[in-house]
């Protein structure tokens, strides 16, 4: 799965898309954000990141509404914000980690997208959110314990996505072309057993 895409690839999941959005879900150190980023630039799309845009809505970083006024009302912000970035497609849109265990997002995210589990090992995950410390569910003594009951947890609700795309160790530009040979082979099978 690490052959570069062509441009006719690129161009089938365009106009199949139509006015949907490629919504990127996964745990927290998944990749959404950064490979999100990356594979709309390749499809010509813009990027928007939901939290970003939940922290502009609010006037504060994530952590801070955590801090301030608890996760129920972040959940609360993050169902409305998506629902209404779900409506101004075609885009990449990438999601915080919890967003799609949401009945409701994860309906709009049925109606007006296709949606894409970044799945991604414990390992990898607890390698990439070390780096960073900004993320306030794993502000806690035992990050890789709760990493784990997040996995336990979340990855049955993930499954039910339309494509799954495992982020591996290797160059961002490798699961991007990744994410685009899924995305072909799902709008156009038959075509693509025959490469
Ligand atoms: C969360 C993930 C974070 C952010 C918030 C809660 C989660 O986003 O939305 O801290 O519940 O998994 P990333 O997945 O982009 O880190």
């Amino acid at each position: 799965m690490t052959k570069n895409n062509s441009r006719g690839d690129i161009q089938l999941i365009r106009s199949r898309l139509g006015s949907d959005s490629i919504v990127l879900i996964g745990l927290m150190g998944a990749g959404k954000t950064t490979v999100g980023r990356r594979l709309a630039q390749k499809l010509g799309l813009p990027f928007v990141d939901a939290d970003h845009e939940i922290e502009r809505a609010a006037g504060m970083s994530v952590s801070d509404i955590f801090e301030q006024h608890g996760e129920a009302h972040f959940r609360d912000g993050e169902r409305r914000v998506i629902a209404r970035l779900l409506e101004t497609g075609p885009q990449v849109l990438a999601t915080g980690g919890g967003a799609y265990m949401d009945e409701t997002t994860r309906h709009n995210i049925s109606a007006r997208g296709i949606c894409v589990w970044l799945k991604c090992s414990h390992k990898l995950l607890m390698k990439r959110v070390r780096k960073r410390g900004h993320r306030p569910l794993l502000k806690t003594a035992d990050p890789d314990a709760v990493m784990q009951e997040l996995m336990d947890k979340r990855y049955p609700v993930y499954a039910k996505s339309d494509l799954t795309v495992v982020s591996r160790d290797v160059s961002h530009n490798t699961i991007v072309n990744d994410i685009i040979r899924t995305l072909h082979s799902y709008f156009e099978p038959a075509e693509q057993e025959n490469k």
